[in-house]
Formats: structure tokens, C-alpha cells, sequence
């Protein structure tokens, strides 16, 4: 799609806001394990009673925690039935006011009405629209706004600051939709919001002994905001994306894939810092060039660390998988290199939903 046609130009991801128990110390957590550094903060000190919300940026990459102060509250009753998880994803736009008038022509369900927060440092234009389970797109145009996050918030600035770990910008991020869901939603985005289908996937491509799933990726005009599309597909036993679905109570983020440009590096690091990634059995690393081909990377190092590789026409790509990071079995990041690759390690498949199922048993969950 050609920029100018377009009807829902994206710069790319503005910030993803976490709705989680204990803001504090999950920002603690983003920040010792994966690196991020604090930024703003929003709570009783700022003069908000309901929330507070720690803010952390990594290079591109923004995470907001927001916890509730009171009962009965709409962000705790979110975490009551979804436990820890993202509830929205903002969008950068040069025109909030167009982007939900537009979305909203199209089908969208607006959840946050045209708005301009000011403070002394300028405004921020918003607007906000529903998509799959309770997670929302905000529409955020700072092109006004000198100050680090939104008006309201105050710098963080404490001395614990653990150093970055090279994560670069948010890659994709996937949903997980209920059985039968997945082209509702397609559409939603291809309709609503003016995306193209990339690649899809069906169970005779991502299918073991027990795990089956659908897949369709879809992205926007410029290629900066993609969201692979899940929904459970019939197995021999339970699919991951069910067990997702059973424990977030619907739709929702299932991962957050982040970028950097040493995977390696990055990954040792996480590694150091106590990130859990899933088990990659050995025997993967005995075939893997066979189907890649030649790599940059010392395959040896790569086993070491449990990075997995795939290649499509264009290049190829080096990708890891954490366990997941709360109590539910729900959200879990991928850390990305691409070398050339735009795919999304489709070859990787098989060899991953096995070690996801082996978590699985050890849950009890298959
Ligand atoms: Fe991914």
C-alpha cells in the first residue's frame, strides 16, 4: 500500500501499558532482568488516585505498568480476570483525530474518545479503539510534546538503573484469538485499520504430536506494525493457544517480540540476569544448517544459548523464546535478529511447539 493511500498512516509501536498487581516491582523486574530504564512516573505523588504506572524505555521501546490503588477498579478488575497482561497498544500517528474517525467509519469500537492532555512541556493528541479480547489501540500523536512520556507524568529517576541489554524496537506482537476467531479479527485489521495479510499459516504447517494452531501475520501500509493472528487448531491434546485462552480468560497478547542487532550478546545478558528461556533439545542444533545453510554466527555459541534459526528468501533470522513471565501461562517474549529475513521462523515451528509442549506437561496442561 502506498503511503499516500493509506488511510491509517503508522510511525510505529508508541508504548505498550501492562495492566499488572504490583507496578513497582514489575518495573523493578523489566528493569534488573531485560535492562530498561526508568522514565515517568504517574501515582499518589502526581495527584492520581487510581493508578500508578511506572514507565521504562529501551532504545524504541516503551513499557508502562500501571497497578490500581483502590477496589473495585477498572484496571483491577482486569487483572482479576486476566492476571498480569498488556492492555494497550499505542500507536504513533501524525493525526489522532483522523485515526479514530477513520477506524471508527470502518467498524471500530472506540474506547477513548478524541482527547489533547497538555502540561507545561505541550500536548499530546489520543484517541483509543477496541480490538481482539479486552486489549485496546490507542492513537497517540506527540508531535507536540517535548516531554519525556504524557502530561501527568513526572520523570523517574532513581540510581538503580542495571545497564541495557541491547534491545532495539518492538518487532511484532502477537495475539492469541479464541477457536474460530482468527478471520474475524484478520479482517478487522485488513477493514478496520487498512492492514495487509502477509503470510498465513494453517495445522498442517504448525502441527506435533499435540499442539495445532492458525496463523495469519498482518501489517500495516509501511511494514513498522505487524500482528501475527493465533487461534487454536484440533490436536491430540490441548494447544498451547488454548491453555493461553483458558488462563488469560479470552483474547489477549500472547508475546512481545523485541529486536536487537547481537542476538548473542543479548541473550547471554538475559541469561546472566536470571531470564528463563525455553529448552531447545540438542538435536536441533544436528540438522539446522542443513536447512539454513551458512550463518555468521558459531553454531556452537548459538546451542550454547538455545537461539534458534531460520532462513526465507531474503536472508535469514536468529530467535529466542522466554518461559512465560508471570504466574499464568499468557505473555512471553521473543528477542529477534534479523539478518535479511522478514519472515517470522516458520522452519522453527515444529522444533519450538515441542519444547513449549514439554513445559506444558511439566504444568500438567496438555
Ligand atoms: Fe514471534
Amino acid at each position: 500500500m502506498e503511503e499516500e493511500k493509506d488511510f491509517l498512516p503508522l510511525l510505529g509501536t508508541d508504548y505498550v501499558e501492562f495492566y499488572v498487581g504490583n507496578s513497582l516491582q514489575t518495573a523493578f523486574y523489566y528493569q534488573t532482568a531485560f535492562g530498561f530504564q526508568p522514565l515517568a512516573y504517574s501515582g499518589l505523588s502526581t495527584g492520581n488516585h487510581v493508578t500508578e504506572s511506572y514507565v521504562v524505555r529501551q532504545d524504541k521501546i516503551t513499557f508502562v505498568f500501571t497497578s490500581p490503588l483502590c477496589e473495585n477498579s477498572k484496571v483491577g478488575k482486569h487483572i482479576d480476570k486476566h492476571g498480569d497482561g498488556v492492555k494497550i497498544i499505542a500507536l504513533s500517528v501524525l493525526d489522532a483525530d483522523k485515526a479514530l474517525k477513520e477506524t471508527a467509519l470502518r467498524g471500530a469500537v472506540i474506547s477513548l474518545d478524541f482527547e489533547i492532555l497538555k502540561d507545561a512541556d505541550g500536548s499530546i493528541a489520543r484517541s483509543g479503539i477496541k480490538t481482539y479480547g479486552e486489549t485496546e489501540h490507542y492513537f497517540i500523536d506527540r508531535t507536540k510534546y517535548k516531554g519525556d512520556f504524557l502530561p501527568g507524568f513526572e520523570a523517574w529517576n532513581p540510581t538503580y538503573k542495571p545497564k541495557a541489554v541491547g534491545l532495539k524496537f518492538v518487532d511484532h506482537m502477537v495475539g492469541n484469538v479464541d477457536w474460530g476467531e482468527m478471520n474475524i479479527w484478520a479482517e478487522f485489521y485488513i477493514n478496520v485499520m487498512g492492514f495487509t495479510q502477509l503470510v498465513s499459516f494453517d495445522d498442517k504447517d504448525i502441527s506435533t504430536d499435540y499442539t495445532a494452531l492458525r496463523s495469519k501475520v498482518m501489517s500495516n501500509g509501511n511494514g513498522r506494525v505487524k500482528f501475527p493472528i493465533n487461534e487454536p487448531a484440533k490436536g491430540r491434546n490441548k494447544s498451547q493457544i488454548e491453555e493461553y485462552i483458558k488462563f488469560y480468560n479470552g483474547g489477549g497478547v500472547q508475546h512481545i517480540a523485541l529486536a536487537t542487532d547481537d542476538i548473542v550478546s543479548t541473550v547471554r545478558e538475559l541469561k546472566n540476569r536470571g531470564v528463563d528461556f525455553l529448552y531447545v533439545p540438542s538435536t536441533y542444533y544436528k540438522t539446522v544448517l542443513d536447512r539454513v545453510g551458512s550463518i555468521d554466527e558459531e553454531l556452537q555459541e548459538l546451542q550454547e544459548l538455545g537461539v534458534l534459526v531460520d532462513r526465507d528468501e531474503e536472508g535469514y533470522l536468529l530467535q529466542i523464546f522466554t518461559k512465560p513471565v508471570g504466574p499464568r501461562p499468557t505473555v512471553f517474549y521473543e528477542i529477534i535478529q534479523r539478518k535479511g529475513a522478514t519472515s517470522f521462523g516458520k522452519g522453527n515451528f515444529k522444533a519450538l511447539f515441542e519444547a513449549i509442549e514439554f513445559e506444558q506437561s511439566k504444568r500438567g496442561t496438555l
